[in-house]
């Protein structure tokens, strides 16, 4: 059976000559089974007429957020698309996309999607070259959008070099494979009782000051969204507040707020057994031996505050027999994998992940993270610096993957 059979396609034009080439791919996706929404810019509109679109597409070209029958075209088109191909994507595009711009209706749709994202650039060498484009598409990868790269050839004008629109046959390999693999995951987990928790604790030393650490909870929420996304029914224990995308309602994401240790770690038994438990938190290893129960005033001389031990809530996890697969974080700053090693044998976990906070771009409050995930089992699988969204799906394919050799 085809790959595009029956999935639901938003196919983004903008306004290049290479338009006309978009045509084709129009056809070829509605041959092969596809519902394509053709969304033209108003430069596209210059080099092919809607009409075109429509009458391939069977479908209305739509055009303008403002004007349209749909007073919400964007997100209409964004939540019902299973993925968004963008052909050609001009170096405007691609800028817009990058900065997250929003002010035409396919700007709009590719910020209101959770589905994937293909980008086919198309422009002239010099353009093709330019530094801003090349940093605007590394943003797009990091962030998961895929990008089939131009070849050489003639351009516009009589020039020849980069920047050509990719051949039809690798734009829609790479349509298919993308949509392949969001296909793999969505309900991948569907009926699992998943337990995740993120950021911080917080260990009072007085009303007003804590004992804390720099852990944002923005890998936690992503492997919660990712979670639900996948199907399972997911609690979540954060320390921090963070939105929630639209698409995930509070059947699929119950947000349960905690301060310390403690009460993360309460939070959790209250709601066990569970099928799989990531704990993405930052816990806090010690806590103040009592917490004053006024502000503590200065006094000009040194202060000292005991701290004790709190409870390891993986390790004590890992020995209660009721989490289906354990998945514990490991931060750390050096002997990165031989630290990870040592954690995955005490703390009774199946996966690691662990990742260097030292390294650029990745850990606390960064969007994005580079990862080792560790098995119990012995193997190794290294994820590079991707958007924390695109780790948790890693981590996620790796915990089913490990759940399905059981
Ligand atoms: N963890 C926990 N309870 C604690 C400390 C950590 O459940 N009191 C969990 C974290 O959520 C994480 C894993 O254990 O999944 C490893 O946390 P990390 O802080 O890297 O390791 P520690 O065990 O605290 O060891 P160290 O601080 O010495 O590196």
């Amino acid at each position: 059976m085809s790959p595009f059979a029956g999935r639901r396609i938003v196919l983004g034009v903008t306004g290049g000559i290479a338009a006309y080439k978009a045509v084709e791919i129009c056809r070829r996706l509605v041959e092969a089974g596809a519902h394509v929404t053709p969304v033209l810019t108003e430069a596209a509109r210059r080099f092919v007429g809607e009409v075109t679109f429509s009458a391939l597409a069977g479908e209305r070209a739509r055009l303008s957020l403002f004007e349209d029958e749909d007073p919400i075209p964007h997100i209409t088109l964004g939540r019902r698309a299973e993925l968004i191909l963008v052909c050609p994507a001009t170096a405007r595009a691609i800028g817009a996309y990058a900065a997250g711009l929003c002010d035409d209706l396919l700007g709009a749709t590719l910020l209101a999607t959770r589905a994937p994202v293909v980008v086919c650039p198309a422009m002239h060498t010099e353009m093709w070259e330019h530094p801003a484009t090349g940093d605007n598409l590394r943003r797009l990868t990091e962030r998961g959008v895929t990008v089939v790269a131009p070849e050489e050839g003639p351009l516009a004008g009589g020039d020849v070099g980069a920047g050509r629109l990719a051949a039809p046959e690798s734009i829609l390999a790479t349509a298919a494979e993308a949509l392949a693999a969001s296909g793999a995951a969505a309900g991948s987990m569907a009926g699992l009782r998943v337990l995740v928790t993120a950021g911080g604790t917080r260990e009072p030393i007085d009303p007003v000051r804590f004992v804390g650490n720099r852990s944002s909870g923005k890998q936690g929420y992503a492997l919660a969204v990712e979670a639900a996304a996948r199907g399972a029914k997911v609690t979540l224990v954060a320390t921090v507040q963070r939105p929630l995308p639209e698409s995930v309602g509070p059947e699929s994401v119950d947000l349960v707020l905690v301060e310390t240790a403690e009460e993360m770690r309460t939070a959790l038994a209250d709601r066990l057994p569970a099928d799989v438990v990531l704990m993405a938190a930052a816990v806090a290893d010690y806590r103040p031996a009592a917490a004053v129960p006024e502000k503590m005033k200065k006094t000009g001389e040194p202060l000292t505050v005991t701290l004790e031990p709190n409870p390891d809530i993986l390790a004590e996890l890992g020995r209660s027999g009721s989490v289906g697969t354990l998945v514990g974080f490991a931060a750390e700053t050096s002997d990165v994998l031989a630290n990870a090693e040592a954690k995955l044998r005490t703390k009774g976990a199946d996966l690691i992940v662990v990742n260097d906070v030292s390294a650029p771009r990745s850990g606390f409050d960064h969007d994005t993270n580079a990862v080792t995930i560790l098995a119990a089992a012995g193997d190794r699988t290294t994820i590079p610096l991707a958007a924390k969204r695109d780790v948790a799906r890693a981590i996620l394919d790796r915990v089913t993957a490990l759940r399905a050799s059981r």
